[in-house]
């Protein structure tokens, strides 16, 4: 991009600017053009949600809309009973929508397949029978393993529709960290496939698989999806074909009516230990606040619009706007198997052209990658359809920002900049693309139905303009409603800082004169690379899992393109020395461990790593040392010389 200096130019004088209007013909046509529901929502935040929660199909009312009682352990339409299939399917094809494209999946080597409400249901509702066939029921967990391709919807509707709460792990996390999540949430049954691609490679997932799940008895099915071909181990008994099992099985399964709290899932997310927590989320809540917010923050014409959300289902945003968003307004998605740049670094703006999209959902991330191809790749294909582009995960820094809305968007599309969570579950702030301004680098404002603030350590409200912690300050519905089987780990996570209604979010963030939000980052030993949430403490115990490492210590130095970068500071045994093939060993055992995502871009080798007295790693100096900054305070540090050495050495490096 460098190498375009009329770009350069325009993108500079972009960035002059503070505001950008919406644009006059998406006002006219946007679903909210004021800010009506924000005022109406702030009257009577609870009443204004039950509205929301009544466009959804009840099988029963519910009695209370919020209880609180039991705070932080809050129940949200209790009494009222539902199914999540049922509205994201049955409702739209009795109302005669069963026609209409639900996904365009799109496959690395270019095969497409459409994929109507019709056929959804009825591959669900066969999917749901297979999985009662073998026992499981309301409560059991059922985990999903599953590349980008339709069945992964399939599987995890057909959970909603039993009641069977799904454990989704992403495609691109290890067999290892399948077992593990598969262990903590005692799941009974996986769901996976022979093989995955990737850019024109074949993996075998289900050997893979294999290797790590024989000592987990409670697993007692494998449902198995042919996707790759791939020679694959069947275990009799346990294993059986994905085809087969919905062949054989009954096309008819009514949708279970659930309780309002029923758990529809659990989704494995990085804390500050090395144990994932097992978020869980439930049915009405979860279901009011994806709905509303993909329909208003999206401004939705269901009809008409082709949505793409780029993300993979296995992390949040896949869960809550590839899926259940999305199908509960009946939209019509893009469903994308592969990678940016496969087979060609156009590839996303190619299936823009062909598939109509109009609405993309993104990360900066991925935004920064394109902007380093190149304008070509994106200025090749057709975009005339898009009409509005949000990002999602990390903050985007305003030159993103300007050539996302100036080169993808021909400064036609609003950008809606959403700040939430796996735990919020639900978009909760960001500009309303027909109603609100947009501010290059600030998410924007809570929606309708959320209060958000500032505060310093104690709680107390900052001023306009102050950086300080992001609270959530009172419940909303699709909140989660614990961590599986941590109630304590819940409790301390987040709400005693502050105490309920104060939720603790863990990002740094500031609210300016205006009321916008410019969230900084995580406050807690969370990196967050390419907009992906990974714990320094699971990344450390990964590589102290290595026979050679002695000790180990893991930050997220800033990145320019994946926004942190995962560095390790490695202390070896005895009197081994690092070299570059260890490092390369050490960044293997990370991917075999946890997911090649987490392979530390970097490994410094150290012969001690700075601590307290009370042996407690300060990485708050190593992050400063690989950021080149000047070190903070130093003193109360067992052995202050080690800074200085690490820091000396890294200069070594760096010459
Ligand atoms: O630090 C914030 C950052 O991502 C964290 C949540 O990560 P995760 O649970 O994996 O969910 C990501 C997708 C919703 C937040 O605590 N984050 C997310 N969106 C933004 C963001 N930071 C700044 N701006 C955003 N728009």
């Amino acid at each position: 991009m460098a190498d375009d200096p009329v770009l350069e130019h325009e993108l500079e004088a972009l960035l002059e600017r503070e505001w950008f209007d919406v644009p006059e013909e998406f006002r006219e046509r946007a679903l909210i053009s004021d800010l009506s529901e924000h005022e109406r929502a702030a009257h009577d935040p609870v009443g204004w949600w039950e509205e929301q929660a009544s466009a959804l199909d009840w099988f029963e009312p519910w009695q209370h809309a919020l209880e609180d009682e039991d705070a932080p352990f809050y129940r949200w339409f209790a009494g009222g009973r539902l199914n999540v299939s049922h509205n994201c399917l049955d409702r739209h094809v009795q109302a005669g929508l069963g026609e209409r494209v639900a996904f365009h999946w799109h496959g690395e080597e270019g095969e497409q397949r459409r994929i109507t409400y019709a056929q959804l249901l009825a591959d669900v509702q066969r999917c749901a029978n297979a999985l009662k066939a073998r026992g499981i029921g309301p409560g059991d967990v059922v985990g999903i393993y599953l590349p980008m391709i339709p069945e992964v919807v399939v599987a995890m509707l057909a959970c909603a529709r039993i009641g069977a709460p799904h454990n989704v792990v992403f495609g691109g996390f290890s067999a290892e960290s399948v077992h593990e999540r598969m262990a903590f949430s005692n799941a009974s049954c996986l769901i996976t496939s022979d093989g995955g691609r990737r850019k024109g490679r074949t993996v075998a997932v289900k050997a893979e698989v294999d290797r790590t799940m024989d000592d987990l008895t409670h697993l007692e099915t494998i449902l198995v999806v042919r996707h790759t071909g791939v020679d694959c181990p069947m275990r009799d008994g346990r294993d059986l074909w994905w085809d087969e099992a919905l062949a054989a099985a009954d096309p008819e399964c009514p949708a279970e009516s659930l309780d309002s709290e029923h758990p529809l899932f659990i989704l494995y997310s990085s804390g500050s230990t090395a144990k994932p927590k097992g978020i869980q989320h439930t049915t009405g809540g979860y279901l009011t606040g994806v709905t509303w917010t993909f329909r208003n923050v999206f401004d939705l014409r269901a009809d008409e619009d082709v949505f793409w959300c780029t993300a993979d289902v296995g992390w949040i945003t896949g869960h809550s706007y590839i899926v259940y968003g999305a199908l509960a307004n009946a939209a019509t998605s893009v469903m994308f198997e592969g990678a940016p740049d496969y087979p060609h670094k156009g590839i996303w703006w190619e299936l823009c052209e062909r598939y109509g999209v109009t609405i993309l959902y993104t990360a900066p991330t991925a935004i920064r990658t394109c902007m380093k191809w190149g304008v070509e790749h994106v200025r090749g294909f057709d975009r005339s359809a898009l009409r509005l582009l949000g990002t999602v995960g990390e903050p985007i820094n305003p030159k993103a920002w300007a050539w996302y809305w100036h080169v993808v968007g021909e400064g036609r599309c609003p950008v809606v900049d959403t700040w939430w969570q796996t735990e919020t579950a639900q978009i909760m702030i960001t500009t309303l693309p027909g109603a609100q301004r947009m501010k290059p680098g600030a998410a924007g404002t809570p929606l309708p139905g959320i209060a958000a603030k500032v505060v310093d350590g104690e709680g107390r409200e900052v001023q306009r303009d102050v950086q300080g912690l992001l609270t959530l300050r009172q419940p909303w519905p699709g909140m989660l409603r614990g961590l599986y089987r941590e109630p304590d780990r819940y409790l301390s996570g987040y709400w005693e800082r502050f105490g309920a209604p104060n939720y603790f979010v863990g990002d740094a963030a500031r609210e300016d004169r205006d009321g916008y939000f410019w969230v900084i980052g995580r406050v807690d030993d969370v990196i967050n690379v390419s907009g992906h949430r990974m714990s320094t403490a699971e990344v450390e115990s990964a590589i102290v899992s290595h026979p050679k490492v002695a000790e180990a210590a893991v930050i997220g130095q800033s990145d320019e393109d994946t926004g942190q970068a995962i560095c390790a500071f490695v202390t070896l045994r005895g009197e081994l020395d690092g070299d570059d093939s260890l490092t390369d060993e050490i960044r293997e055992h990370v991917g075999q461990r946890i997911g090649k995502l987490a392979r530390p871009r970097r490994v410094i080798w150290t012969g001690d790593l700075p601590k307290t007295r009370s042996g407690k790693i300060m990485r708050r100096l190593l992050k400063d040392i690989a950021e080149g900054r000047q070190l903070g305070d130093v003193t109360t540090l067992r052995d202050p010389g080690v800074v200085h050495e690490i820091a000396a050495s890294m200069g070594d490096e760096d010459e």
